[in-house]
């Protein structure tokens, strides 16, 4: 026993000594292992991706164009090398990554990083259908498993600082509907999280707006017990240009809108490029009083070029040589300056609940959250309880998925056989409704649309969708036997609808999108810019009760006349 005992002492001392200190939160403020106030003082580090074609929804939201693609930062060890000197020339202790391939081996940056005291901050969200779309939200079994392949390939390092559940999802007024789906997202990650004894901290990236927006967003994630908020509420502001000051930059604004934010507050990005040359003078300000007491740090934006001019070094062409820019010796000048305050003290902070904010004109996010994405439910529904279901080959398309269950939906509310929907599929996050098959994947959830669909209209060809479709060789027999199926996979669902989520089962592979570069000024990317699904937008979007869910498609509709060409 003791001579065995020995070895294992060396080895737990050894990876010890070898570990970046845990970075905690107590209310406001982030603190290391010694106690120590942490700040982040980081930099953006993800190559720009190509813009995707901006969708109708996403204009009519106020989105940018989006990344359509993403290189992962984290997996080419030869590239973190030869970043690492210019790192630590900037002085940085952090990095933001904003998408990255959970199948790919990411030891060697990780530890590279590690190794030299920088952090990561990662977005665990991808570009396009990766992303809670904004345009019509949902926190579903896809992007739940999609989440967790990443926080599991990632959880073990010592060096991840936080998760971020979500970029400037929301860019307006008019899409903080989308709030209950974001909070949804963080509650279930954070009970991930826990139940895997992880203490990551997990956060949100906002973008900016007027101060209406800005603070009543921020008190809407950051509201309510421990268990449904984010740690770490990062803001994009840009608003510090050239030579401003605290004052005439809104800073002192914006720190007055966040002083009474119960959780760590930050800069997810900074550093506006429209009065060049970028001087920098904020990071003296992020770094000292007033602006210290409400925010621990910032990330500027971006290490990287980008097409629109933040990046702060360019890669030779062969990818070996990085050179940097004038911007980039004045950051690090700065951020090799700060001397931030070491208060208040750890012991002294009393962490603090806020009271959730109504809906008001600045936003329309009810406090009712979405229950948690139930798969075995979706699967059991899917399998038992329908009729005709979406092919493979189809399923894979998020766009074709996207416009097909618009057109079902369309078909089901102007049918006159009956008042079949899509509510059962949608939600509304200003009401805090939601359907009982709100959190399935798109392809389950056009595939209820379909099956009501032929339930209306029994023959064959209704079942078809111009070849996107076939008819489940596990149908029910009769409409009868559909509800009971329904009912019985609904009867599974906890009470109350949240519980922790699990692994995937299968690994970690099994969510991933074929996409691939990401980066502009917004790369974490939060819309979809694919499926416009607006099931959730038609009709009155309620909870369904199994009874109300197996009554629509229970209806067995008489063929209707002509055969249907569908599509
Ligand atoms: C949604 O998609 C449908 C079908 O492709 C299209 O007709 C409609 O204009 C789109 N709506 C929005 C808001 O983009
Ligand atoms: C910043 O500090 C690091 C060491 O902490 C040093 O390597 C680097 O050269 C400094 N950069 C500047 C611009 O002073
Ligand atoms: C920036 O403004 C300060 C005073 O507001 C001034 O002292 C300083 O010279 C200015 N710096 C530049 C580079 O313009
Ligand atoms: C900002 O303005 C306020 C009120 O005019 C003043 O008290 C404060 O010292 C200024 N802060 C800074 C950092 O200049
Ligand atoms: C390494 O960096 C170069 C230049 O930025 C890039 O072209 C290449 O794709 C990167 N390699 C990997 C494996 O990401
Ligand atoms: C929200 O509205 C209710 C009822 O009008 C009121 O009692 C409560 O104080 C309000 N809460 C906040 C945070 O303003
Ligand atoms: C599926 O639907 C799309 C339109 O939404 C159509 O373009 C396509 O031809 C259909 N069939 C197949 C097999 O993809
Ligand atoms: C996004 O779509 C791709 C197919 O294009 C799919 O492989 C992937 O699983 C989807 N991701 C999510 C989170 O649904
Ligand atoms: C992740 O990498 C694997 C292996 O290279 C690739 O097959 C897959 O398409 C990538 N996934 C994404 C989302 O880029
Ligand atoms: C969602 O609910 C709100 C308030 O309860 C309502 O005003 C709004 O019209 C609903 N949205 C949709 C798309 O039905
Ligand atoms: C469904 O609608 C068609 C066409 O309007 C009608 O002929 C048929 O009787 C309806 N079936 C039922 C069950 O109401």
């Amino acid at each position: 026993m003791k001579f065995s005992l020995i070895p294992l002492l060396g080895l737990t001392f050894l990876s010890l000594t070898n570990a970046l200190p845990k970075i905690t939160r107590t209310g406001k403020y982030l603190y290391d292992e010694s106690g120590s106030r942490f700040y982040i003082k980081g930099v953006a580090y993800q190559p720009q991706g190509e813009a995707a074609a901006s969708s109708e929804a996403n204009t009519a939201n106020g989105g940018f164009p989006e990344p359509s693609s993403f290189h992962d930062p984290l997996s080419s060890s030869t590239n973190c090398t030869r970043d690492l000197p210019y790192l630590k020339q900037l002085g940085v202790n952090s990095v933001r990554v904003y998408s990255v391939n959970s199948s790919l081996n990411h030891d060697e940056c990780m530890k590279t990083f590690s190794d030299n005291g920088i952090y990561v901050l990662l977005d665990v969200s991808l570009p396009l259908n990766g992303s809670i779309d904004r345009s019509s939200p949902s926190w579903s079994t896809n992007l739940l498993n999609e989440y967790i392949s990443t926080i599991d390939a990632f959880r073990n390092y010592d060096n991840i600082l936080g998760f971020n559940i979500g970029n400037e999802v929301i860019t307006q007024v008019s899409n903080t509907n989308a709030g209950p789906y974001v909070k949804a997202a963080a509650r279930d990650i954070k009970a991930y999280l826990k139940s895997v004894g992880s203490s990551s901290l997990v956060g949100y990236s906002a973008t900016d707006g007027d101060a209406d927006f800005r603070n009543s967003l921020a008190e809407y994630l950051t509201c309510g017990s421990e268990d449904i908020t984010v740690d770490l509420y990062g803001l994009n502001n840009y608003e510090w240009c050239g030579n401003a000051s605290y004052n005439n930059s809104g800073w002192n604004t914006i720190v007055q809108g966040f002083q009474n934010i119960p959780v760590a507050t930050y800069m997810s990005e900074y550093g506006c490029i429209f009065q060049p040359p970028r001087l920098w003078t904020e990071v003296a300000a992020l770094f000292s009083t007033p602006v210290s007491d409400v925010f621990s740090g910032g990330v500027a934006f971006s290490y990287f070029p980008t097409s629109d001019g933040y990046g702060m070094v360019t890669i030779s062409s062969d990818g070996n040589a990085v050179t940097t820019s004038d911007d980039f010796t004045r950051l690090a000048t700065q951020y090799n300056a700060t001397a931030p305050p070491n208060s208040p003290a750890k012991s002294s902070v009393t962490a603090g609940q806020t009271t959730c904010p109504n809906e008001s004109a600045s936003l329309v996010a009810s406090n009712n959250l979405p229950p948690t994405p139930n798969e075995e439910v979706c699967n059991c529904i899917n399998q038992k309880a329908l009729s005709c279901l979406v092919r493979s080959s189809t399923a894979n398309s998020p766009t074709i998925v996207g416009d097909l269950l618009n057109y079902a939906c369309q078909l089901l509310g102007t049918s006159t056989n009956g008042t079949a929907s899509c509510d059962p599929i949608g939600g509304n996050g200003t009401a805090g409704t939601y359907g009982e098959l709100s959190y399935c994947s798109p392809a389950i959830k056009l595939s209820y649309a379909m099956s009501a669909y032929y339930e209306f209209n029994p023959i064959d060809s209704s079942c078809d969708f111009a070849g996107n479709a076939t008819l489940s060789p596990t149908r029910p027999n009769t409409a009868q036997d559909a509800s009971s199926a329904a009912s019985q996979c609904l009867s599974s669902e906890p009470s109350g609808g949240v519980f922790t989520p699990s692994a995937v089962a299968g690994g970690s592979s099994s969510s991933k999108t074929s996409a691939s570069p990401s980066g502009s000024k917004t790369s974490g990317s939060s819309a979809s810019g694919s499926s416009n699904s607006s099931s959730a937008s038609s009709g009155e979007p309620r909870t369904i009760s199994s009874a109300a869910w197996f009554g629509v498609i229970g209806l067995v509709g008489a063929i209707v006349g002509g055969g249907l060409a569908v599509l």
